[in-house]
């Protein structure tokens, strides 16, 4: 199969070091790409979420396959146009990526399905926030709706804190939400219509300092599998989460094709919805590419043609950490132009991949172009033994005007201390 792969980050990287590996993957061309793509295929300027432009690109090279990396070309509607001239695409239309797109249509569809969620109001004005807030205990969540790569989220642990929140996003579309507690896992599913089974889970730190402090990023660092969701957890949130989420999508006429990434918050009564996305994560992405045996680009392109009941995936016993290095200042604003050199040694270390993120060339020197620069993943028989490589191989970075997390993985590394 001729594939491409649209997107450019540290999840795409990943995406294509897999694809590349797979048997059924004859030639890759990735649109835009970065310089850590070029690493596994052909990368050609355009805009991934224009679909003229994409289905144009995809035809001149007589591409087979495509794979859509991130969020914004299916809310774009890529897929509906490549499905439309017959070209199979992993990715789901743009009616079913409101799943992400749109946390109001989420919250409704878990209402109308009796999917575990946070108790919510949907609101459009900053004055109905506020009187909304009344219903709910302290603390209490408020998002902007629409697509806000996690930063249109705000815990509040006061109510002042609440308001405040509410008076700086103005008026527009907002659901107020029940505050969950418990810790966070992320549930990747491989879903065609009305069907669904489980992928992988990883677990993320979505905050930029150690301990989980500070403002909240893409991503600072992820492992695989996480284990706080059991077989008897991740079985549950299928059940009742999932499962019921793809017969719903696909009762409305709007079937979900591609992975669904659910955000769980496992509680104390069983795993809760926190948000889906219509994607792989970034950087679980990263994390999870490792574990997958088998010939990964065939198992998409099933996924893609309705083929589902034809899948088994089979996973690694063994864990993975991916550590994201990132440009000083994020997730404000980011130093940008920072040389990168050791990738190599890096990656000698055993079991080390090093994804780019945000990468470019400046007259033969890789430096940085983004928030998120590098993601280095190793893999390994046990999740300390992935984070001694994951972190030696860090270390072996010179990117002086990057910063990384210490400690990725602590909350499972800490429960098996
Ligand atoms: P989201 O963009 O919906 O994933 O939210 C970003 C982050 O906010 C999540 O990863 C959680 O850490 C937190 N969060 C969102 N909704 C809730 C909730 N209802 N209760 C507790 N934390 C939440
Ligand atoms: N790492 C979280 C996300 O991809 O949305």
């Amino acid at each position: 199969m001729k594939i491409l792969l649209l997107g450019a980050g540290g999840r795409e990287d990943a995406l294509a070091w897999r694809l590349t590996q797979s048997p059924s993957c004859t030639s890759l061309l990735a649109a835009p790409g970065n310089p850590g793509i070029a690493r596994w295929a052909r990368c050609v300027a355009i805009d991934p979420c224009d679909p003229a432009a994409v289905v144009d690109l995809a035809r001149r090279e007589g591409i087979e396959f495509v794979v859509v990396g991130p969020e914004a070309p299916l809310v774009a509607g890529v897929a509906d146009a490549l499905r439309a001239v017959g070209i199979a695409v992993f990715g789901p239309s743009a009616a079913a990526a409101q799943l992400e797109g749109s946390k109001g249509f989420t919250k409704d569809l878990c209402a109308a399905n009796a999917i575990p969620t946070a108790a919510y109001v949907r609101v459009d004005t900053a004055a109905a926030a506020l009187a909304a807030l009344d219903r709910f205990a302290i603390p209490v969540v408020i998002k902007a709706d629409g697509l806000a790569a996690g930063k249109g989220v705000t815990v509040a642990l006061t109510r002042a804190e609440a308001e405040e929140s509410i008076a700086r996003a103005g008026d527009g579309p907002m659901v107020i939400e029940e505050f969950l507690d418990g810790e966070e896992a992320s549930l990747f599913a491989l879903v065609d219509g009305p069907h669904a089974i489980a992928l992988a889970s990883a677990q993320d730190h979505k905050r930029v300092g150690e301990g989980d402090t500070g403002p909240n990023t893409g991503g600072m660092g992820a492992y695989s599998p996480a284990s706080v969701l059991t077989a008897v957890l991740e079985e549950q949130a299928m059940r009742e989460i999932v499962e019921p989420t793809a017969r719903a999508m696909a009762a409305a006429g709007t079937p979900f094709s591609g992975v669904l990434f659910a955000g769980l918050m496992l509680t104390r009564s069983g795993p809760a919805l926190i948000e889906y996305n219509v994607r792989f994560g970034d950087p679980e992405c990263e994390a999870i590419m490792p574990r997958i045996e088998g010939d990964f680009a065939a198992m998409l392109h099933d996924v893609a043609t309705g083929r589902l009941a034809d899948i088994a995936p089979t996973l690694s016993d063994e864990a993975t950490m991916t550590v994201v290095v990132a440009a000083k200042g994020y997730p404000g604003t980011p130093t940008p132009g920072g040389a990168i050199a050791g990738i190599e040694r890096a990656e000698a270390v055993g079991g080390v991949t090093v994804f780019h993120a945000g990468t470019r060339i400046n007259e033969g020197q890789l430096v940085a172009s983004g928030g998120r620069v590098l993601a280095v993943t190793a893999r390994a028989p046990t999740l300390g033994q992935a984070r001694d490589r994951v972190y030696r191989a860090v270390d072996a970075i010179d990117f002086a005007d990057g910063f990384h997390r210490r400690d990725i993985g602590w909350r499972a590394l800490e429960r098996v201390a």
